[in-house]
């Protein structure tokens, strides 16, 4: 047993979620708006590349297991859903906000993530999520108010709504095995299986 143990402690593990991306246009959009709408000093903007809706966290998984995550992911493909933006919210919804999002309506999206989630946790790699699903894409995180503190920083300039021409319905073209890499300067996401959802085109 304790050799098992020590066995994991020396496994490499990454830091991997799923997601479904979104159109290339529609990022676009988001960043056009995020630079008068996420211009506060406090916010620190999420990358274009790095805009996504979170389908499942999987949290640290032994490097060796990524080929059997991404059968899983293609396992799970289903028709390519319908997104529709809505206006930003913040997260805590009370108090100093720790991050601002865009939230998602789509049903298909949610039907995604229900067979995605219990293919993983059938196979072991993720555990059912304690708070339902909350279709999202985050645009910006609120830096820390001092160096090291875990306190957000005050927001002054709130983001206001989104143009009317990133509400309207558009289809998510693929799903992707990200793993994350935490940096100093923030969480690099890099793509390790790609999946197209039928329908994109
Ligand atoms: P967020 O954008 O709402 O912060 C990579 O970190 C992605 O996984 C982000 O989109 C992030 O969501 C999500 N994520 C990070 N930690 C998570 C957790 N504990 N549970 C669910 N999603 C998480």
């Amino acid at each position: 047993m304790a050799v098992v143990a020590k066995e994991r402690l020396k496994s490499p593990r990454a830091r991997l979620f799923v997601a479904l991306d979104l159109p290339d246009e529609v990022r676009e959009g988001i960043v056009g708006w995020g630079e008068e709408a996420l211009a506060d000093p406090a916010l620190r903007v999420v990358a274009p590349e790095s805009l996504h809706v979170t389908l499942a966290f999987l949290g640290h998984q032994p490097e060796k297991e990524i080929e059997r995550i991404a059968a899983v992911v293609r396992a799970s493909v289903g028709p390519a859903p319908w997104v529709e933006l809505r206006d930003p919210e913040q997260r805590p919804p009370r108090g100093r906000a720790r991050l601002y999002a865009l939230p998602v309506i789509s049903p298909g999206a949610e039907a995604l993530q229900t067979g995605l989630e219990q293919r993983l946790i059938e196979e072991g790699f993720c555990k059912p999520e304690k708070r339902p699903f909350w279709p999202h894409v985050t645009v910006a995180r609120v830096r820390p108010e001092a160096r090291g503190s875990r306190r957000p920083a005050v927001v002054s300039g709130r983001p206001g709504p989104i143009p009317e021409g990133l509400t309207e319905p558009r289809i998510a073209i693929r799903m992707t095995l990200y793993r994350s890499v935490l940096q100093p300067s923030g969480a690099r996401y890099v793509p390790l299986a790609q999946v197209k959802l039928p329908g994109a085109g």
